[in-house]
């Protein structure tokens, strides 16, 4: 094992080399003639274990050369060498901790030498300590850090595993759905042929009452059971739609001819209602789209429209004026580098308007806010559908008691 390293200073040299020829087979043994020099030699060997100063040195006090020492490095253990046993200093500086143990004048070899020895002992204690502290200090650290990451990784993972399911049961979902859709739209198919059968029976069952019976029960059944066949019919025909994917196909069209189709249903119907229907449509560019199908989106829009003006004229008084405005045009650039040019398309209407709630739900398919019996709920579900598959953005704005509007932004797809 290398020997403990002692600085010892005193201004007096013969000191200096008793101590040095008493002790150098125990320890290596740096001296100085002052403080300063011993300032120096301190200063170049870190690894100093035991500091040894005279108390009554010419320039500075041992017990200051040592205070001096303390605030450099605490670590060394300091001792005193004084020919006086209760000087105030001393005392004072052993109680505060700079000074480990003072030692009289004249010493005695082996005395010296035990004190010496105890002093190695303590500093290499604390040395070892220090060590065993760093090194807890540092695996702290380390698992510290190793928990962090698997705190983290824990949470990837966690996440992962969410995303993942929710593929799966929207995955499985999709799946439900189109087994669903085929079985849905097979099922209209099929129920299309009876319904045919019954509607015209129905048919010949009234013209035979209009002949006989026409105020009787009879021919309230046969008028009722017209009613839910038409009912029905419309319901396999927005699956019909909806499942069928070869309908017009992809062509070159100005948008104006779906949009003027669409509204041709309704100018009469909305006359007859009372509807005033506004018509703000501007000359636009030709778009690649499905004609049939956009003009199965403006139908609904104006379906519902022309229902959400005549429910809240329920509400108003006589004079409340219901209007339906519907809007075709391209937009304004705006100058902005991503602002792609589209054209818009609108239906708004000044009737119920939707709450939160309904606005929320309104894509979802069958859902409807109508009498049992009126609406199948599938209108805005086919809407959406189908904007999605032309890559149209389906916006909806709508204030409860109001009205509401319902956007579609079409892209330019260079035509
Ligand atoms: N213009 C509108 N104003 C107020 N509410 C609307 C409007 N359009 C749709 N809604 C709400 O959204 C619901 C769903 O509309 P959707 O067109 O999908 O089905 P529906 O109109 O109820 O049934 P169908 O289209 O078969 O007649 C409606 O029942 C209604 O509550
Ligand atoms: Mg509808």
């Amino acid at each position: 094992m290398s020997r403990s390293k002692i600085l010892y200073v005193d201004d007096e040299e013969t000191n200096l080399i008793n101590f040095k020829m008493a002790f150098q087979d125990h320890f290596e043994i740096l001296t100085a003639l002052s403080g300063p020099v011993a300032l120096e030699l301190f200063r170049e060997n870190t690894d100093i274990a035991i500091i040894i100063a005279d108390q009554k040195m010419t320039g500075m006090t041992g017990i200051r050369f040592l205070t001096i020492l303390h605030h450099l490095d605490p670590e060394p253990i300091r001792i005193i060498l004084t020919a006086y046993s209760d000087t105030h200093d001393i005392i004072n500086a052993i109680n505060q901790g700079r000074i480990y143990e003072y030692i009289l004048k004249p010493w005695k070899e082996e005395n010296l030498l035990l004190t010496l020895k105890k002093a190695e002992e303590l500093f290499l204690l604390a040395e070892a300590n220090r060590r065993l502290l760093a090194e807890l200090q540092q695996k702290n650290q380390e698992l510290k850090e190793t928990n962090e990451r698997l705190l983290a990784d824990m949470k990837k993972r966690i996440e992962t595993e969410k995303a993942l399911f929710a593929k799966q049961v929207e995955l499985a979902h999709a799946g439900r759905l189109a087994a669903l859709g085929e079985m849905a739209s097979g099922m209209a198919h099929e129920i299309h042929q009876p319904l045919t059968v019954i509607q015209l029976d129905a048919e010949n069952l009234q013209f035979y009452f209009s002949r006989r019976k026409q105020k009787s029960l009879e021919a309230e059944s046969v008028q009722d059971i017209l009613a839910q066949v038409k009912r029905a019919g419309k319901i396999i025909n927005h699956v019909r739609a909806f499942s069928r994917s070869d309908f017009g196909g992809m062509q070159c069209i100005d948008p104006f001819v779906p949009v003027d189709n669409a509204l041709s249903f309704f100018r009469q119907q909305f006359r007859a209602k009372n509807i005033a229907l506004k018509e703000e449509i501007k000359n636009v560019p030709k778009i690649k789209t499905d004609p049939q199908k956009l003009e199965q989106v403006v139908v609904n829009f104006l379906s519902n429209a022309g229902y959400a003006v005549m429910e809240q004229a329920k509400e108003e008084s006589d004079d409340y004026p219901k209007l339906v405005t519907v809007r075709l045009f391209q937009k304004p650039k705006s100058g902005l580098t991503n602002d792609h040019q589209r054209l818009i398309f609108e239906v708004e209407d000044n009737g119920i308007g939707m709450i939160k709630q309904i606005r929320k739900r309104c894509l979802e398919p069958f859902y409807t806010t109508k009498e049992v019996g009126e609406g199948t709920g599938l209108g805005l579900s086919i809407a959406h559908g189908i904007a999605r598959e032309l890559r149209m953005k389906l916006e909806i704005e709508s204030t409860l008691g109001r009205g509401s509007l319902f956007r579609l932004l079409i892209p330019l797809n260079g035509c």
